[in-house]
């Protein structure tokens, strides 16, 4: 839960975070009846113990918000059940907040971000580029036509041997690995615009995976996957760039990268080297706010609060819901192939 200072710094109160990893781990991916009911079994805990961090009775609310997607709609109505709740018994706005502009938020949590800024959206589920203007603002300029970044790590730490979630674990494994020794395929270069791939990278990681007998040799790919991955995410965002710095004549120039995968540091160094490069001031959110959260989605509802923004009762919530809806329009998220509902 968080609360905003009148001078706009963010001072988060309390933010309690219930993870269920352990009870999808022994089926190496998320469970979705497992997440719906393990939502159920602990939200009034989770909101008791926030409350009581945040020394506050819910008298002492302005607001509440709730995620209302997009995501497995069993978690996702959970939540939002119990903040429409909270909202209906003690008569306070109700803020239905799209979980990708709370990581687009994120960054704030720690530091003050000034809009507008050029945003790398990287999560288990999402790979988009977008330009934010201001509060619910956004356009993709780029997206991945195949895998999130997320998620190729995950797969990839999968084929591994690794644990899941994947991606901390193939960081970890990185870091005694000679990355150099293995050459992986280059995705989609000096093709036009800011789109990401990473179904080739999973393909070729994959079957070299299966050749290898030492953990040395694991390290080593993992390495290599690491560094070929964030060499992507920096690539196209340098284009991206280059391009925004030439439409944004005498404005800003703010990058921020959000979402779980901006938790791994070569992946935030090969970013903050892509933004210096290219004049940028580089924002990511602190570590524990890289992965999903409670605070990001507070500090998006204050904002829309702020903004003069609210929602209804009977607001729904939406398995797939894109932060630039006309983009989304032009290329459906609902339909198979390229674009498909990872973008
Ligand atoms: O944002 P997030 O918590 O959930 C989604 O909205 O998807 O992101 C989770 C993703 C997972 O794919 C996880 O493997 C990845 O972020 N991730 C990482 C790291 N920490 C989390 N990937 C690489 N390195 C990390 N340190
Ligand atoms: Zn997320």
């Amino acid at each position: 839960m968080v609360l905003r200072a009148p001078d706009g710094t963010v001072r988060v109160l309390s933010s309690v975070v219930s993870t269920q990893i352990a009870k999808h781990a022994p089926y190496g991916g998320v469970v979705p009846e497992i997440a719906a009911r393990a939502h159920a079994e602990v939200i009034d805990v989770i909101i008791g113990e926030a409350m009581s961090q945040a020394r506050l009775g819910f008298d002492g609310l302005d607001g509440v918000a709730a995620t209302a997607g997009p995501g497995l709609v069993g978690g996702v109505m959970v939540g939002l059940s119990a903040g429409k709740a909270i909202a209906l018994a003690r008569g306070l706005p109700l803020l239905a907040v799209n979980h990708l502009e709370g990581h687009a938020v994120s960054a704030r949590l720690s530091e003050p971000v000034d809009y507008p800024f050029l945003l790398l959206l990287v999560s288990g589920g999402h790979c988009q580029l977008l330009e934010v203007e201001g509060v619910g603002a956004c356009r993709r300029i780029g997206s991945t036509i195949d895998d999130a970044a997320g998620e190729a790590f995950d797969k990839i730490a999968k084929t591994l041997g690794l644990p899941y979630p994947g991606g901390p674990a193939l960081e970890k494994l990185a870091e005694r690995g000679d990355g150099s020794r293995f050459t992986l395929p280059r995705a989609l270069l000096g093709r036009e615009g800011f789109d990401y791939s990473f179904s080739g990278l999973k393909t070729a990681a994959a079957r070299l995976a299966e050749g290898l007998e030492t953990e040395q040799e694991k390290a080593d790919l993992a390495a290599a996957v690491q560094a070929a991955i964030a060499r992507q995410l920096a690539e196209r965002t340098r284009k991206a760039m280059a391009a925004y710095a030439q439409q944004q004549v005498d404005r800003p120039l703010n990058f921020v990268v959000a979402g779980g995968v901006a938790a791994n540091r070569a992946v935030r160094q090969a970013l903050t080297d892509a933004a210096a490069g290219h004049g940028f001031a580089f924002f990511a959110p602190a570590l524990a706010y890289c992965t999903d959260n409670a605070a990001m989605i507070a500090l998006a509802g204050a904002e829309r609060l702020a903004a003069g923004m609210k929602d209804g009762l009977d607001a729904v919530a939406r398995p797939r819901w894109p932060l630039d809806e006309a983009a989304a329009l032009a290329s459906p998220t609902h339909l198979p192939g390229r674009k498909g509902a990872k973008a």
